[in-house]
C-alpha cells in the first residue's frame, strides 16, 4: 500500500494524481459570451451535476497557468451570469479538444473552428448545434478558495436536446448507445460501452 500526504505535495502533483484517480469525469463543453456578445467555447472536466432542487451545475475553473489571470469562460460567466454546458459525444471530441487551445480573449473558438451555433431558450449564450444536449445555466455563486480558481455554481434553467433523445411523456433519455464521452486523464478519453443494471434492493416495509 502506498500512502501519500496530499497536503505536502505540490499543486501540480496533486492535480496529476487526483485527476488520474477520480475517473471518469464528464466533460462540460461550455459556451459563454463576453459583454460584446462574442461567443467563447472551452471544455471543463471539473464539472458535475449536484442536485435537482435547485438544479445545480458546478464548474472548477482554474486561472491560466502562465499567470495571465482568469480564463475567458470564468470572466464571461462573472460578467454576464450565464453559461451553457454542451454535452460531448465521441464524434465531437476532436473539435472539443481543439477548442481547449489557448486562444487569446477576443478570439471566438466557434468562429475559428467553424462550429455551428444555435440559439438557447432561456439564456443569451448559444449552444453548439451539433451537441446532442445542452444545459442552459444561470450563475448562482462563485466560490473562491484560492486566487487561482473559481468554483462556479450555476442553476440549470433550460435543457435543449436533439430530436428523439428525450421522451418528454416519461421524462426518459435514450442515448441509443451513443453515450457522452468520459474523460480519463491528460489526453485520454473513453467510450461507455458495457452497461450493466444493478437495482438498489428494497428493504422490507420500503415503499
Ligand atoms: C477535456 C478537457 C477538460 C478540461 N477541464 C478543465 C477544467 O476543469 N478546468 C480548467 O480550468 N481547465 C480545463 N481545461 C482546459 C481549458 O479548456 C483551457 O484552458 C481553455 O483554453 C480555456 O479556454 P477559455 O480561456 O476560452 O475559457 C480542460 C481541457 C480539456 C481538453
Amino acid at each position: 500500500m502506498t500512502w501519500l500526504d496530499l497536503t505536502r505535495l505540490a499543486p501540480m502533483e496533486r492535480y496529476k494524481l487526483l485527476t488520474a484517480v477520480v475517473i471518469p469525469r464528464p466533460v462540460a463543453w461550455v459556451t459563454t459570451q463576453d459583454r460584446a456578445g462574442l461567443v467563447n467555447a472551452a471544455p471543463f472536466s471539473f464539472f458535475n451535476l449536484f442536485g435537482q432542487d435547485p438544479a445545480l451545475v458546478i464548474l472548477g475553473l482554474e486561472h491560466h497557468r502562465d499567470g495571465s489571470g482568469p480564463k475567458d469562460t470564468a470572466r464571461n460567466i462573472a460578467e454576464t451570469g450565464e453559461f451553457v454546458v454542451n454535452i460531448v459525444t465521441p464524434d465531437l471530441v476532436g473539435p472539443m479538444v481543439a477548442s481547449a487551445a489557448a486562444y487569446p480573449a477576443g478570439v471566438s473558438e466557434p468562429g475559428v473552428l467553424g462550429l455551428a451555433l444555435s440559439p438557447s431558450g432561456r439564456v443569451a449564450p448559444p449552444r453548439i448545434a451539433d451537441a446532442p444536449a445542452a444545459i442552459e445555466c444561470r450563475l448562482l455563486d462563485r466560490l473562491r478558495y484560492s486566487d487561482e480558481r473559481d468554483i462556479v455554481v450555476g442553476e440549470a434553467v433550460g435543457l435543449a436536446a436533439r430530436e428523439g433523445l428525450i421522451d418528454t411523456g416519461r421524462m426518459h433519455v435514450d442515448w441509443a448507445g451513443a453515450f457522452p464521452v468520459a474523460r480519463l486523464f491528460a489526453d485520454r478519453y473513453a467510450r461507455l460501452e458495457e452497461i450493466a443494471r444493478h437495482p438498489i434492493p428494497r428493504l422490507t416495509g420500503e415503499t
